[in-house]
C-alpha cells in the first residue's frame, strides 16, 4: 500500500471534484489517500510523510493558484525526492486547439517552480455560470464561444462541464501503476479482489 497525498487549488470547485475522482481511483486500488484543498492545509504540514504526491491546480487568467505555486516552490526538494504528478484543469484543455496553450501554462509553472513531476495530466474544466457575477458570466460566455466550437450541453442551472472523467480515471490509474512500479509495491486490491502479498 502506498500513502498518497492529493493536494489541490481551486477557484470554483472543479479541481476539487477532479481531485476527489483521482483519490477514489487510488483508493479503489487499495492505497491510502489524503485529499486536501490548499486553503485548508494545516500550518504544520509535512509533505515528507507521504510516499507519493499529486498536486492539482486550475487556470484563471492564464495562471495557477498562487498558493499552489508557493507550496511547490517551498516544498520542491521534498517533492523531487518522491514520485509525483501534477494535474491541471482549464478551459484550454477542453479543445484540441487549446492544447498548446494548456501545455504552455504548465511549462511556465515548471520553469517558475523548478519542480519536475513524473506525470502530468491536462483536463478540461467547467464553466459554473450560475456561480459567477454578471460581468464574469458575460466575459466567460464570450471567451467560451470563441474557444469552443462544439459546446457540450448545459445542465439545468446553465453550467457547462468539459471534464472527461474517463481520462481522469485513466490518469490516476497510470500514476498509481507508475508509483507502484517505482516503489516496488504490489497493488493490494485489483478489481475488488485481494491479491496475496
Ligand atoms: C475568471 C476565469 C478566468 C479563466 N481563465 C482561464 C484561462 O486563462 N485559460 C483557461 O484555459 N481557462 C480559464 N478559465 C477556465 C477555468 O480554468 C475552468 O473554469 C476551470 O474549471 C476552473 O477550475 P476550478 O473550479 O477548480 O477553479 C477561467 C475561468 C474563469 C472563471
Amino acid at each position: 500500500m502506498v500513502s498518497f497525498l492529493v493536494l489541490y487549488g481551486t477557484g470554483e470547485g472543479q479541481t476539487g471534484t477532479v481531485a476527489a475522482r483521482i483519490a477514489d481511483t487510488l483508493d479503489e486500488r487499495g492505497h491510502d489517500v489524503m485529499t486536501i484543498d490548499i486553503d485548508e492545509l494545516p500550518a504544520e504540514f509535512d509533505v515528507g510523510e507521504f510516499d507519493a504526491v499529486l498536486v492539482g491546480a486550475s487556470i484563471h487568467a492564464g495562471k495557477h493558484q498562487p498558493s499552489i505555486l508557493e507550496f511547490v516552490r517551498s516544498n520542491r526538494a521534498a517533492l523531487n525526492a518522491v514520485p509525483t504528478a501534477f494535474f491541471q484543469v482549464s478551459l484550454s484543455s477542453a479543445t484540441e486547439e487549446g492544447r498548446a496553450q494548456a501545455a504552455g501554462y504548465f511549462e511556465e509553472f515548471a520553469a517558475k517552480t523548478e519542480w519536475h513531476p513524473d506525470r502530468v495530466g491536462f483536463f478540461g474544466g467547467a464553466l459554473r455560470y450560475s456561480e459567477y457575477g454578471f460581468l464574469k458570466r458575460l466575459l466567460m460566455k464570450q471567451i467560451a464561444k470563441r474557444a469552443v466550437s462544439d459546446m457540450p450541453e448545459a445542465d439545468a442551472s446553465g453550467d457547462v462541464e468539459f471534464t472527461d472523467w474517463d481520462e481522469v480515471e485513466a490518469f490516476a490509474a497510470d500514476v498509481a501503476a507508475f508509483v507502484e512500479g517505482r516503489l516496488g509495491v504490489t497493488p493490494p486490491v485489483t478489481g475488488g479482489q485481494t491479491e496475496p502479498e
